[in-house]
């Protein structure tokens, strides 16, 4: 063990300062690092199937850019950290086989399908809100690349939590078969969307060890529990419901609470067995096999670029 190392690791974590890539680093550390970025790369890209599935329908041209640019900003937000997972030394290469491989997770809310347009509205406010409210304290997570990655991820789901707000406000207040498939939308994304945080804390096995080392900020249930008195003041706004009538403000605890979640289906999505998991995986190995031919050809430019500069 590197003594001098550790020492030093433990003074930047315990001021709350930040690990650099070429800072020394308990090698659990870095591979929980590499775990959860990775993780959270894979989701981005991921991600962007479910919503890619309405470009071609969107109902205007105008909501058709605006999903476009949205989609985009997954796959960019994706790249981002998969440079952050670089820079502890395992190549983006590896990350994607395994991805495709079946042998890396990647979030659960992306196994669900997007079943009408409305779906699209729910994804921005329900999926993308509770993404920013576990990535806002993200961006003070100790690995310098992860937080300082945040900080744009997070301000670019600001703008598409808002687009999925008032898609379903427009919704919501349009024909009642608009309305209905709004709260449709809604009904379904609210459970699997609260289950994006993770599993109860005493079920969380890395949670203690990830707040030790200020990556995590806040524990999945904590998280949860702030999401959820959030989405219930916006509903009002709305004019919908949350499928859940157990949500109450508890004055003892200061903390929300909401009725139960069905954790033996979060299991059977992150054992594979979620409604989409074999589609997402197919889809992406087509679209990495598909664009073999643009890897090949960046390869050989650069190839080329460089034997010029030699010569
Ligand atoms: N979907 C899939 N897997 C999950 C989920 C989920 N919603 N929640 C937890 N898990 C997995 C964990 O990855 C872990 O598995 P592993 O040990 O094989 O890696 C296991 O369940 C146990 O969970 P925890 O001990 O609570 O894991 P962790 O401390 O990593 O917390 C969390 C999970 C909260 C998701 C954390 O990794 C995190 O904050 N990640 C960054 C955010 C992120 O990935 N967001 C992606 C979706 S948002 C978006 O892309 C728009």
């Amino acid at each position: 063990a590197d003594l001098a190392g550790q020492a030093a690791f433990d003074r930047v974590i315990a001021a709350d300062s930040r690990i650099e890539p070429r800072d020394w680093m308990p090698e659990a550390y870095r591979k929980t690092l590499v775990r959860q970025i990775s993780q959270h790369a894979h989701s981005e890209i991921i991600g962007m199937q479910p919503e890619a599935n309405w470009i071609s329908r969107a109902p205007s041209l105008k909501r058709k850019a605006i999903l476009m640019a949205k989609v985009q900003d997954e796959a960019g937000h994706g790249l981002y950290l998969y440079s952050a997972a670089e820079t502890l030394g395992t190549p983006r290469q590896k990350m994607t086989e395994d991805l495709i491989a079946g042998k890396a997770r990647y979030s659960s809310i992306f196994n669900y399908p997007t079943l009408s347009w409305a779906d699209v509205g729910a994804i921005g406010w329900l999926v993308d809100g509770a993404a920013i409210c576990n990535q806002v304290p993200l961006c003070r997570a100790s690995y310098g690349p992860y937080g300082r990655a945040m900080v744009r991820v997070c301000k670019e789901e600001s703008f598409h939590q808002r687009q999925g707000f008032e898609i379903l406000l427009e919704l919501a207040n349009g024909t009642p078969a608009q309305k209905q498939m709004a709260q449709h939308a809604v009904n379904r994304w609210y459970a699997p969307s609260l289950m994006m945080f993770g599993p109860p804390d005493d079920d969380s096995p890395n949670s203690i060890q990830s707040m030790a080392w200020n990556i995590k900020r806040f524990s999945n249930d904590e998280l949860r529990q702030r999401f959820v008195g959030m989405m219930v003041e916006q509903v009002e706004v709305l004019g919908l419901t949350l499928p859940d009538d157990q949500i109450r403000f508890n004055d003892e605890t200061n903390k929300w609470e909401h009725g139960p979640l069905d954790w033996d289906e979060f299991k059977e999505v992150l054992a594979g067995r979620g409604p989409c998991n074999s589609q997402r995986l197919e889809r992406r190995r087509e679209a990495h096999e598909d664009g073999a031919w643009v890897r090949e050809a960046a390869a050989a430019y650069a190839a080329r670029k460089h034997a010029e500069q030699e010569g």
